[in-house]
């Protein structure tokens, strides 16, 4: 590429505890570019962005902006400069309304809070963004929140917008649209740097990709040089075992006792009527669109909803349940491994190992007096190396691990306590292709290991890939149903739209 880029980075270093995140990095990005950050989890990604949107700042090296040395100390400073980053975790403050947050720290640019509305008004408009100023933001669904953090930047009038994994959270239609107001972006000029462990998302949308891996910036190169294999082998330096899965051994409902049962379960305005069956030793995959009730009614069975629980029945291998609580449903064998990393609260300054162990304990230190503290250990070893957990130094909180690697030990504190039904409620978003082969191995092997299994995923590939049976929910309610044989995508979403 020809021209000054819009931001360089030479030979930068950042270490924490003397460890590098991110070692002598040279990156540059161009006016109007879209740019693809890709590598495992902890590889640096989030880290080099927030070098250049000055959320932390670099131990060596310089960062030019415009071909200028940039004093990047805060993010006030890069967002002067016109950088501004949407961030993997958002960062909308819930109790200010949206337009509030599109303002935040440049209030005195604006002197009522009618132009505030405008202003904002206006942009999301011009986005073609259907959210409303004046609402909580809060109150607003994740695509909403990462619409508003993406028009704060176009109201800064951001010459460079990074995205952390925007894509994590997103319906396929929700993805689509992000993409193509990147694009309208970038006609006008924004550069653009985004994260995503969907390798395609690289290939496919952006003119140049960059591929790290354990703190190094391993290759850049133009999207149309590279395919899935060169990424990967740049990523994990080898080849990549990518998971097969097996012929199903066990045949179809009735051939076993369900270990769960729900009928005619009803919550808020969310699941209504909701009945199916879940088998011992089988994975029933639940596909349908964000909004059709899936997550809730996992949330209904764990005990996580009490309030809006507007009736209906459940059953646990024949014996009828009803949980106050999730730490009753976790002693009685059901684990529920969450889609949202924050819902189930690690303990932030603990290790991994220490979270995972809580996991181990809440099921099977109970009532003891002295808690076999030794067996908690190991299973939390054994669990923090089969999904390889780690961090760059040794007994890093999990406050500042990778967030692919918090993930996984929000997966592991659940499987550690070896339910006898698990609900995976989207497993592998946002972790790294390797680790998403691991993570659909283990819930084959629960599956086989003679475990009832819920696959909630809005990846239909996965979900094609790993069930025996497949249910398509809509509306609250379950629509259809297919055996592994049967289902077909465009049947599926025939089933979960019409
Ligand atoms: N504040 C911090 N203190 C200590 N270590 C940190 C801190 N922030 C990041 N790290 C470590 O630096 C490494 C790189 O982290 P980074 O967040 O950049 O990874 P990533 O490539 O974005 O991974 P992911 O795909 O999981 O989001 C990780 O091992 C992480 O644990
Ligand atoms: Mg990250």
């Amino acid at each position: 590429m020809t021209g000054t880029p819009i931001v360089r980075l030479e030979n930068v270093t950042k270490t924490y505890g003397g460890i590098a995140a991110l070692a002598q990095a040279d990156f540059d990005l161009h006016p109007g570019e879209i740019h693809a950050l890709v590598g495992e989890n902890g590889a640096g990604k989030s880290t080099l962005c927030k070098l250049i949107a000055g959320v932390i700042t670099p131990n060596e090296g310089t960062i030019r902006v415009d071909g200028q040395d940039a004093n990047l100390a805060t993010p006030k400073d890069a967002s002067r400069l016109g950088i501004s980053m949407v961030y993997q975790e958002t960062s909308l403050v819930p109790q200010l309304t949206v337009a509030q947050n599109m303002v935040l720290g440049r209030e005195s640019a604006f002197n009522s809070i009618r132009k505030v509305r405008n202003a904002a008004r206006q942009v999301l408009q011009r986005l073609n963004f259907k959210v409303d100023p004046m609402q909580l933001a809060g109150s607003l669904s994740t695509a909403k929140r990462q619409m508003v953090e993406i028009a704060r930047a176009v109201l800064n009038e951001a010459r460079v917008i990074i995205l952390d994994e925007p894509t994590a959270a997103l319906t396929p239609e929700e993805t689509d649209h992000l993409f193509d107001l990147m694009r309208s972006l970038q006609r006008s000029g924004v550069a653009m740097i985004f994260i995503s462990h969907a390798l395609e998302e690289a290939l496919n949308h952006a003119d140049r990709i960059s591929v790290l891996r354990n703190g190094r910036l391993t290759v850049t190169g133009q999207a149309r040089d590279f395919d899935r294999n060169r990424l990967i082998h740049h990523m994990i330096g080898e080849e990549l075992k990518e998971f097969e899965r097996e012929p199903a051994a066990s045949a179809g409902p009735g051939s076993a006792l369900p270990v769960l049962r729900v009928e005619n379960v009803r919550m808020g305005s969310m699941v209504n009527n909701m009945s199916f069956s879940i088998f011992p030793g089988q994975i029933t995959g639940i596909a349908g669109l964000i909004g059709s009730g899936r997550s809730e009614v996992a949330k209904v069975i764990m005990g996580h909803t009490k309030r809006n629980f507007g009736g209906g029945r459940i059953w646990l291998e024949g014996r009828e349940v009803r949980y106050a609580l999730p730490a009753q449903a976790v002693a009685d064998g059901i684990a529920y491994v969450s889609e949202d990393r924050k819902l189930d609260g690690f303990f932030e300054t603990m290790n991994a190992t220490e979270n995972i162990g809580l996991g181990w304990m809440a099921k099977f230190g109970r009532r003891k007096l002295i808690a076999p503290l030794q067996r908690m250990a190991q299973a939390a070893r054994d669990w923090e190396s089969r999904l390889s957990i780690r961090g760059i130094g040794k007994n890093q909180s999990v406050l500042y691990l990778s967030g692919g690697n918090q993930q996984k030990v929000v997966i592991a504190k659940s499987l550690v306590q070896k339910p006898k039904l698990v609900i995976f409620d989207e497993p592998t978003r946002g972790v790294d292709v390797g680790a998403i082969a691991e993570i659909r191995q283990i819930v084959r092997d629960f599956a086989e290991s003679g475990a009832g299994v819920i696959l909630i995923s809005s990846y239909l590939p996965e979900i094609l890939d790993l069930s025996d049976r497949i249910l398509v929910a809509k509306s609250g309610t379950i629509v259809a149903e297919f055996a592994r044989g049967e289902a077909t995508a465009s049947r599926i979403l025939h089933a979960a739209i019409h």
